[in-house]
């Protein structure tokens, strides 16, 4: 078990994740932890993480001084290395060039970096650097700006370095890690997914009692691992309501219920509110009001039969790490509002939510989903919006472009994956334009709906670029679209990227 110390940085959980790769079982906790806190925990090592503040700013987070002297190996990140000197009698300050991104770094002699090459590019980010070294540390590696790019005392095993190896940018970041935890904590790496949700699952357990839980189902990939995890722990305790809005792919909704209710048989209900949403929906053709519409509609519905439930005591969501860094920003631009992040309406009576897939990140969700049984269709599923289908229809909704969708979308994804791209391409979907122009078929005009493919390759959703599928797979599914669903004559596929179009078209 490794304990990491938490200083404000923006890479924190970036730490636990490269840790948690190593199959070594972490937890991040605030710097404000006592000594006696931390003993009783026994950690194997410590981590420091990176911090904004500098060591000599007002109120700047530190730590007991006594963390170095309990003969556990610490490693100080950034400020976590700036604030190790500083307590032990180093200086630090700031340098006249802050040094941010890449750097060339020259490794010495160190079980930190052991196994590595000696010359590499290291991912720097500060303002302040260490000066001097505290008495018994010798520096370990340097960049051309900062001679103590890294330091050590390997007698106490007290470590630092002033850049981050849990940034891929940094080369080889990850052997440095490993080598922290295996050869100086003595790791032994046998950590799996499997012991994670053992440990939530009992402290889901204690802490909710006998407790009544309840859980908001939307069929994408977070909110149901988050529902079989709750599942597992508290069993019919737990109460999974899932909205059906008439706005989901071919099928899912009935994949939904399947899974749900055959294969943990809790308590599910599902509430068909298709009707309802597309009334509310009808003739609203603008896509901010749209959202607005179907994330209401939702809480009400959900607010409805939550109602019927009676008291509950909790409340599950199935919020993962980036919404949390998302939705924290708070300075960035609303480009479209995300209805299920962010804040929560007090729409039932419950005491208290539980987010336990909070410090997990997207692969990690999938790996704790298939650890717990669910299966692949569901945990690989790709990513999907909460307003749905309602904005892939260009324009207002109606049920015939609805299921016209559905039925363009299906063959679509069916072809992605027939030609084993469905990896390889991170989001493709179907959208149905709101515009129609003229064919011909069988020697007859026809006047119909111009479909449009988007698929994109991405790995954090944030920029994307569009996928170069084969012409042929294109040609396949462009002649199947046409000659399957009736009242489309044209397909057109989408080739802007993320910057400057959205993956969404709405
Ligand atoms: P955009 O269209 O903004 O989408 O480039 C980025 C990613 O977010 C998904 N998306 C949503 N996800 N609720 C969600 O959970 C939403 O309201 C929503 N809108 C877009 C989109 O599918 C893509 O993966």
């Amino acid at each position: 078990y490794v304990l990491i110390l938490d200083f404000g940085g923006q890479y924190n959980q970036l730490i636990a994740r490269r840790v948690r790769e190593c199959s070594v079982f972490c937890e991040v906790k605030p710097h404000t932890m006592g000594v006696e806190q931390i003993r009783e925990r026994h950690p194997i090592g410590i981590i420091l993480t990176g911090g904004p503040a500098s060591v000599y700013g007002e109120g700047a987070p530190s730590c007991p001084r006594e963390i170095f002297e309990l003969g556990v190996p610490v490693l100080g990140i950034c400020y976590g290395a700036q604030l190790m000197s500083h307590l032990l009698g180093g200086e630090v300050g700031g340098v006249q060039n802050r040094e941010y991104g890449k750097a060339e770094i020259q490794y010495l002699n160190s079980p930190l970096f052991e196994g590595i090459e000696k010359q590499g590019v290291c991912w720097m980010s500060h303002t302040d650097q260490i000066l001097k070294l505290p008495q018994g540390f010798q520096a370990t590696a340097s960049t051309a700006t900062c001679p103590y790019a890294a330091m050590e005392n390997a007698e106490r095993q007290l470590y630092g370095v002033q850049f981050h190896p849990e940034v891929l940018h940094t080369q080889q970041g990850t052997e440095i890690l490993k080598n922290f935890l295996y050869r100086v904590c003595g790791a032994k790496g046998d950590w799996q997914m499997r012991d994670y949700a053992q440990r939530s699952i009992a402290e889901i357990r204690e802490k909710v009692g006998d407790g009544k839980v309840l859980c908001a189902l939307s069929g994408g990939v977070d909110s149901s691992v988050a529902a079989a995890l709750l599942h597992r722990a508290v069993g019919r305790q737990l109460t999974c309501i899932f909205v059906d809005h008439g706005l989901m792919r071919k099928n899912e909704g009935d994949e939904v219920e399947e899974i749900f209710q055959n294969q943990f048989g809790s308590n599910f209900i599902r509430v068909d509110a298709q009707d309802r949403f597309l009334s509310r929906l009808a003739g609203v053709a603008d896509p901010e009001t749209k959202r607005k519409i179907i994330g209401e509609e939702f809480i009400r519905v959900f607010e409805q039969e939550g109602k019927k439930i009676g008291r509950v005591d909790y409340l599950v969501q199935g919020t993962i790490y980036p919404d949390v860094i998302e939705s924290g920003a708070g300075e960035a631009a609303v480009i479209k509002s995300h209805h299920n992040v962010g804040g929560l309406p007090d729409y039932v009576d419950f005491k208290e939510i539980i987010e336990p897939l909070r410090m997990l990140f997207k692969d990690e969700v999938r790996a704790l989903g298939t650890e717990l049984g669910l299966p692949d269709s569901l945990v690989w599923r790709q990513p999907f919006p909460g307003p749905g289908l309602g904005v892939r229809v260009i324009g207002a909704v109606t049920r015939e472009k609805l299921d016209i969708l559905r039925e363009a979308d299906a063959i679509f994804r069916d072809e992605i994956l027939r030609a084993g791209l469905q990896r390889e391409i991170n989001q493709y979907f179907a959208v149905m334009t709101d515009m129609r122009s003229v064919g011909v078929m069988g020697d007859e005009r026809t006047y119909d709906y111009t479909l449009a493919l988007r698929a994109v390759t991405t790995t954090d959703f944030m920029t994307a670029q569009w996928a170069r599928i084969p012409y042929d797979i294109l040609e396949r599914v462009s002649n199947r679209i046409v000659n399957e669903v009736k009242h489309v004559n044209r397909i057109v596929y989408d080739i802007t990227s993320k910057p400057p179009a959205t993956i969404e078209w709405e």
